[in-house]
C-alpha cells in the first residue's frame, strides 16, 4: 500500500478547494461486499469533542444501503487527474456495475474492514456516531436548498468520528 497511517491532526486538506473540484469517493462495506460513489459535499471539524467528518447520501443511492448496514465509512480524495473515475463513480450505480473493478481502483481495508482506495491523496476512515435526515421543516433559505429536492430523495447526513487517516 502506498498510503500510510498518519495522525489526523497533521492533515491540512484544503477542504473548500477539494470539495467542488476534485471531490471524493465515499465507500462503505466490508469483506462481504462494498460500494463507492462520488460525493461533492463533506464537512470536517470537531463535534462532541471528537474529530468528525459528515457526508450526505440520498436514499436512492446503492451506497446508502451500505452506509445503513455498516458501522464505518471512508472518504478517499483522489488526485485531480482521476477525472474519469470521479465521473464514472458519480454517474453509474453499483447496482449495475462493479465500479472498483471498472475504474481499476486498488481496494484497501481500514478499521472495521471499511474499504478505501490506494490511489487517494488522503483518506479518512470514520465510525458512524450520528445520522440524521435533512428535512423540509428545517430549511431556512429555500431558494438555495429546495431546488435540490424537486423529486424528494432528501439526503441523510452521516457523521463519523475520524478513527484513521492515511496519506502518501
Ligand atoms: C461531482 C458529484 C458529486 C456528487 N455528490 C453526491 C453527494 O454528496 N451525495 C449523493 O447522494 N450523491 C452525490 N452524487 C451522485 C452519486 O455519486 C451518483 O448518483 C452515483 O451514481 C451513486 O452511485 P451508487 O448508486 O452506486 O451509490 C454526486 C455526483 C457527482 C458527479
Amino acid at each position: 500500500m502506498k498510503l500510510h497511517l498518519v495522525d489526523p491532526k497533521t492533515l491540512t486538506p484544503e477542504i473548500f478547494r477539494v470539495f467542488g473540484t476534485q471531490n471524493a469517493l465515499v465507500a462503505a462495506g466490508d469483506q462481504s461486499g462494498c460500494n463507492t460513489m462520488t460525493v461533492g459535499w463533506c464537512q470536517l471539524g470537531r463535534l462532541w469533542n471528537q474529530p468528525v467528518c459528515t457526508v450526505y447520501v440520498r436514499p436512492s443511492r446503492y451506497t446508502y444501503s451500505f452506509m445503513e448496514t455498516r458501522d464505518y465509512f471512508t472518504v478517499s480524495v483522489l488526485p485531480a487527474s482521476e477525472k474519469e473515475t470521479m465521473k464514472l463513480c458519480g454517474s453509474r450505480s453499483g447496482r449495475e456495475i462493479d465500479k472498483v473493478k471498472a475504474c481499476g481502483l486498488t481496494l484497501c481495508r481500514g478499521a472495521g474492514d471499511a474499504p478505501f482506495f490506494d490511489e487517494a491523496e488522503w483518506v479518512l476512515v470514520c465510525k458512524k456516531i450520528y445520522t440524521q435526515d435533512l428535512e423540509p421543516a428545517c430549511v431556512q433559505d429555500g431558494t438555495q436548498i429546495l431546488p435540490y429536492y424537486e423529486s424528494g430523495d432528501w439526503h441523510r447526513a452521516y457523521t463519523g468520528r475520524v478513527v484513521e487517516a492515511y496519506t502518501k
